[in-house]
């Protein structure tokens, strides 16, 4: 069988994760799916920086040419942000090539128009590690929960506002030091505004409401306070009352059917409660659905290796699906229900 070629579009800290893995499980990830998977190409910035591990003649800075590759049968996006992400996204399918991407912001941004774009061309677009890195919430909303209806989703989506809550709460670590730590540790965003002013949180939020209540739910719709106003008088006062404070990320299905709400603030949770024990980096997400009742996904929710290895259920399946001439599951956004960032409170 003809190996599978993949374009590595970015190494940093999650696609030197990525490339990492799929040379250190290279005989696993052939068996799992029946041919083996090579590197085409990686495409960073800056060339020159050692990258242990990668070859440098697979190195390259233009990332448009190898996105469009004739040989190339998926493209995994790992650069982030808005451009030149869509646009090496969008020549990808235009060439026949799948995509995995780890892309929050752009599919809060723009999904619909990509999703529109892999079906026209025959493609598939798998994006877990856009959502809590790590932990499968995604394919569970997109697949096994498809035939139930779900009516909230609910928790923790970032893993830098929770190492930075949970520092400052069990160690009195200052916010600036907590930040500085969660960046050093690969958690942050390459702009760590977008974590601590919760625009991470919301794309997030948007894409999970999308999924699970299958409409189209963007950015601009998810109301969004981040953690920035939260002191360390804050959690202290928290603490008396026997609470910790959280960044949550809420999406509700209204009484009626008729609409959805989507919304990230801080809040006080109880110490009883489960998720005032999700520490570090971690996420956890509860789901209730109609038939399932409550399911609760608790995980690393940041960071290269947790990321990369969600990237890699998505490389696999889009390997598989070349292979074999399947599909991934497209877009499940068939309503246009009204979005409203807070609902009724
Ligand atoms: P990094 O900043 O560590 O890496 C970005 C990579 O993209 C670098 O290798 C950089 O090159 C390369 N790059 C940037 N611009 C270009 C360009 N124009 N052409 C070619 N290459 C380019 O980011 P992360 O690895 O942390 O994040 C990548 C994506 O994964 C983002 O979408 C992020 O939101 C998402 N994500 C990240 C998680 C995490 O925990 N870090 C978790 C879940 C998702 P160079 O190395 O030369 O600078
Ligand atoms: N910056 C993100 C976070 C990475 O801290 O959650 C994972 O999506």
């Amino acid at each position: 069988t003809r190996p599978l070629k993949v374009a590595l579009l970015g190494c940093g800290t999650v696609g030197s994760e990525v490339a990492r893995i799929m040379t250190t499980h290279a005989e696993d990830l052939a068996a799992r799916i029946g041919a083996p998977v090579e590197l085409a190409g990686v495409a960073v910035r800056r060339p020159d920086r050692v990258r242990e591990g990668i070859d440098p003649a697979l190195v390259t800075t233009d990332a448009a040419a190898l996105a469009r590759r004739a040989d190339v049968d998926v493209v995994v996006e790992v650069i982030g942000g808005i451009e030149p992400a869509r646009a090496l996204i969008t020549s990808a399918f235009e060439n026949g090539a799948s995509v995995v991407t780890a892309n929050k912001a752009l599919l809060a941004e723009d999904g619909p128009t990509l999703h529109e774009a892999a079906e026209k061309h025959g493609a598939d677009l798998y994006y877990e590690a856009a959502v809590a890195a790590a932990i499968p919430l995604v394919r569970p909303l997109r697949e096994s929960l498809a035939g139930d209806k779900v009516n909230r989703v609910l928790g923790i989506v970032n893993g830098t506002t929770n190492f930075i809550l949970d520092r400052m709460d069990s160690s009195g670590t200052g916010y600036g030091e907590a930040l500085d730590e969660a960046t050093a540790l690969g958690y942050a965003e390459a702009d760590p505004t977008a974590d601590v002013e919760g625009f991470d949180a919301a794309a997030k939020a948007a894409i999970l409401a999308g999924i699970a209540f299958h409409t189209r739910v963007r950015l601009d719709d998810v109301h969004r306070e981040g953690l920035t106003e939260v002191s360390a008088a804050d959690i202290a006062s928290a603490k008396r009352m026997g609470c910790t404070v959280k960044l949550l990320a809420i999406c509700e299905r209204s009484a009626d059917g008729r609409s959805v709400t989507a919304r990230v603030h801080p809040a006080m949770i109880p110490l009883s409660h489960p998720l005032s024990n999700v520490r570090e980096a971690y996420n956890a997400v509860f789901v209730e659905s109609d038939a399932a009742g409550q399911l609760m996904f608790y995980g690393p929710g940041a960071g290269g290796a947790p990321t990369a290895s969600a990237v890699l259920g998505d490389l696999v399946a889009a390997c598989r699906n070349k292979l074999n001439g399947g599909r991934g599951p497209g877009e499940s956004s068939y309503a246009q229900l009204p979005v409203s960032p807070m609902g009724e409170v």
